[in-house]
C-alpha cells in the first residue's frame, strides 16, 4: 500500500474551473515541498488541458494523461469518432501507478459525473463485478464509475453565477446516490466584492441544501496565468489545504 494523498477534482460543468482549481491545489502542496502530479486521463478537443495544466503550473507540476481525443466531445463519444476503444483498466492502472511515485496524485475529471467514458459491455467482467454497477445508465461507464472506481475523494468545482444551485445540487446529489466520498465543493470565480445577491448566497444556499461543505471561494482571477494562480496557492492556509490530504 502507498500512502498517497489522492483526490478527485470533478465539477458540475466543463469550464467551471476544473483546470484551474487542480493548477492552485498541486501549488500549495508543491509549495509546502511535497511531490505532486496531475493526471488528466482523458482529454477532448483543443487546447489540450495538459497544455493548460503545464502553464499554469509554470512547467512545475508534471501531468499525465492516458487518452487524447480531437473531437470536444464526451469521451465515449469522442473515442468512437476515432475508432478507438478507451479501456478502464488501463486508465486505473496509470493513475494507480502515479501513487508509487508522488505524495498527492489529483485527477482532474473529464466534464462533470455524468459524463459517459465508454460503453461498458465489451470491458472485461471483473470490473462490472469490482464497480457498484449497475448504474442507473448500465451500459455506460460514466465519470463518476470512474471515481468510485478509483475510490479517491471527490471535490466538486462549482460556478458562483445564475444557475450554480440547480447544477450544483444535481451533481452533489448524484455524488451522494453513487456513494462517493465528497469532502466539499470549491466556487471557482467568486468575487468577494460583488454586490450580485447570486454571488453572494450562492455557497451558502448549496450547503444549506446538500448539507456539504463549501471548501473554498476561488478568487476571480483577470488572467489565467501561473503568476495569478501561484499567488493564490500562496494565500491558501495550510488547514485549508490539509482537509484536503
Ligand atoms: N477563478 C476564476 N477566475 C477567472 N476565470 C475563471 C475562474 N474559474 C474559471 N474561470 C473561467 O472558466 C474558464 C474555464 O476554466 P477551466 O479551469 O479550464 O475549466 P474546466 O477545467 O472545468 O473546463 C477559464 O478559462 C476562465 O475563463
Ligand atoms: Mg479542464
Amino acid at each position: 500500500m502507498f500512502s498517497a494523498s489522492t483526490l478527485f477534482i470533478t465539477g458540475t460543468d466543463t469550464g467551471v474551473g476544473k483546470s484551474l482549481f487542480s493548477a492552485i491545489l498541486a501549488l500549495s502542496f508543491f509549495n509546502q515541498g511535497k511531490k505532486v502530479c496531475i493526471s488528466k486521463p482523458i482529454q477532448t478537443g483543443s487546447p489540450k488541458d495538459t497544455d493548460l495544466l503545464a502553464e499554469l503550473t509554470g512547467n512545475k507540476i508534471p501531468n499525465f494523461n492516458t487518452y487524447s481525443f480531437s473531437l470536444p466531445a464526451a469521451p465515449v463519444v469522442s473515442a468512437k469518432q476515432e475508432n478507438k476503444e478507451i479501456s478502464i483498466e488501463k486508465i486505473i492502472s496509470d493513475i494507480k501507478s502515479l501513487e508509487e511515485k508522488y505524495d498527492c496524485v489529483i485527477v482532474e475529471g473529464i466534464g462533470g459525473i455524468a459524463v459517459p467514458i465508454t460503453e461498458i459491455r465489451d470491458q472485461r467482467s471483473e470490473i462490472r463485478e469490482n464497480s457498484h454497477l449497475p448504474s442507473p445508465i448500465s451500459h455506460l461507464y460514466l465519470v463518476a464509475d470512474l471515481i468510485k472506481d478509483l475510490n479517491y475523494p471527490v471535490v466538486i468545482v462549482a460556478s458562483p453565477l445564475l444557475g450554480t444551485l440547480n447544477h450544483s445540487v444535481l451533481t452533489i446529489e448524484f455524488a451522494k446516490q453513487k456513494r462517493l466520498n465528497i469532502l466539499g465543493f470549491v466556487i471557482s470565480g467568486y468575487n468577494e466584492v460583488s454586490s450580485d445577491p447570486v454571488i453572494k448566497t450562492s455557497p451558502d444556499v448549496i450547503s444549506e441544501i446538500t448539507k456539504i461543505k463549501c471548501l473554498m471561494k476561488v478568487p476571480m482571477v483577470k488572467k489565467m496565468s501561473f503568476e495569478s494562480i501561484n499567488l493564490i496557492s500562496k494565500s491558501i492556509a495550510f488547514e485549508e489545504i490539509n482537509v484536503l490530504t
